[in-house]
């Protein structure tokens, strides 16, 4: 089976032959990949700056924003069939007793560390002809999904993040009033920093959670992404020629800012200006190397305080943000239709990984086309 490897010893990004896996346990479902996204992690992992194959490998198969057609399932699979869509979890626990997340199927809290994630740490990925994989880390989705599907797990970060708002957001008991047609935050306002899949996926679902959403990201208006952002009702202002101080002069109190650029400096600067009760979810992964930035510390921590204000980070995700990912893909596309299928710049073959992966990042989201 064709592959698209990392063999960080040799420093060696490739196409491979890796073999055709079997289903070996009556849980196990073996699917047909037939896309996977490319992402900045994808990107960091071929310029070695972490990654790692699996105990005795000399490779790891890359690829973790997987999307399959089952083809076979184990005989103890009841909730698969074949033929079914699915997309599968990246994350597979750690083996430690003591680990209470991992023991309690929620390995994206995992305490040890010693987790594995698919195309990333330690368990080979996605980009391959055919996997196989536990029902357990298998979500199904809808067929109608299909061109779209590939989205599904980068937008769980979004989701996840969702997920902890709202149950931040219950310290505050006296909710949004309850207006018919309206979603629970439509009296708050949200602010999204960044414009890429990470920054835009996150816009859509608070726009679909009720928020007035705003798109805070680097280039100056009009371009591909500003476009795209305004196509589904959310504002966009570029950091380029608004300050943050403007920005919420502008907007009023900040109750979210949701960050996705995975830089600092801009980050800081936003925190410095959310509003009264405001919860700040950080995304982003700031990468080697990491240089040292002056941020107002002081006076950040005094907003924190005398604001009530929460920053919490957040990675990966477990089945109920992939659950609400499915769900919050499918109001996207009968909301947004061509503004979701436009988040997908490019359509690529397995045979151009490489040069996708070590070339300059270009458009929104590439993927590739496997089978
Ligand atoms: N927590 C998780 O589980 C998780 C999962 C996946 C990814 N991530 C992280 O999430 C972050 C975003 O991912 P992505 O794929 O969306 O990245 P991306 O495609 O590189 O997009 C980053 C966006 O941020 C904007 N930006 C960069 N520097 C800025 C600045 N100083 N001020 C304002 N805007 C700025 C960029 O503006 P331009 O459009 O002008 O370039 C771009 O729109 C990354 O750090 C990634 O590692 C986290
Ligand atoms: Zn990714
Ligand atoms: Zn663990």
């Amino acid at each position: 089976m064709n592959a698209v490897a990392v063999n960080p010893r040799k420093r060696e990004v490739s196409l491979i032959n890796h073999p055709a896996p079997d289903i070996s346990a009556p849980t196990e479902v073996k699917f047909r990949t037939l896309e996977v996204g490319i992402c900045g992690t994808d990107r960091e992992i071929c310029r070695f700056d972490y990654g790692n194959p699996p105990i005795g490998s000399d490779h790891l198969v890359l690829g973790h924003e997987g999307l399959g057609l089952v083809t076979e399932v184990g005989s103890d699979v009841h909730q698969i069939k074949p033929g079914d869509l699915v997309v599968p979890m990246v994350r597979r626990p750690c083996q430690h007793e003591h680990c209470l997340p991992c023991r309690s199927g929620r390995s994206d809290f995992c305490t040890t560390g010693d987790f594995v994630e698919r195309g990333i740490k330690e368990c080979h990925g996605f980009m391959t002809e055919y996997v196989v994989d536990h029902e357990q880390y298998l979500c199904v989705v809808p067929p109608d999904l299909r061109d779209v599907a590939v989205l599904m797990e980068p937008l769980t970060v979004a989701e996840k993040a969702l997920i902890q708002i709202w149950q931040i957001q219950k310290r505050l008991h006296w909710e949004c009033p309850v207006v018919e047609g309206k979603a629970p935050g439509h009296c708050r306002q949200a602010v999204v920093l960044g414009a890429g899949p990470i920054g835009i996926l996150g816009a859509m679902a608070l726009k679909v959670a009720g928020f007035q959403t705003t798109v805070y990201s680097r280039s100056k208006p009009p371009n591909l992404k500003s476009e795209l952002v305004e196509s589904f009702g959310a504002r966009y202002i570029s950091s380029e020629t608004t300050q943050p101080e403007v920005l919420a002069q502008m907007l009023g109190n900040i109750d979210v800012v949701y960050e996705g650029v995975g830089g600092a400096k801009v980050a800081f600067d936003v925190l410095k200006v959310l509003g009264l009760n405001g919860i700040f979810v950080f995304t982003g992964i700031p990468g080697f190397p990491l240089p040292h930035i002056m941020i107002d510390g002081e006076l950040i921590m005094r907003n924190m305080v005398l604001k009530n204000q929460v920053a919490l980070g957040t990675v990966n995700a477990g089945r109920d943000a992939f659950e609400a990912s499915i769900h919050d893909l499918g109001i996207f596309m009968q909301r947004w239709p061509e503004a979701v299928r436009s988040l997908i710049t490019g359509r690529h073959k397995l045979g151009n990984a490489k040069e996708l992966l070590l070339g300059k990042a270009t458009g929104i989201k590439n993927v590739l086309e496997v089978g």
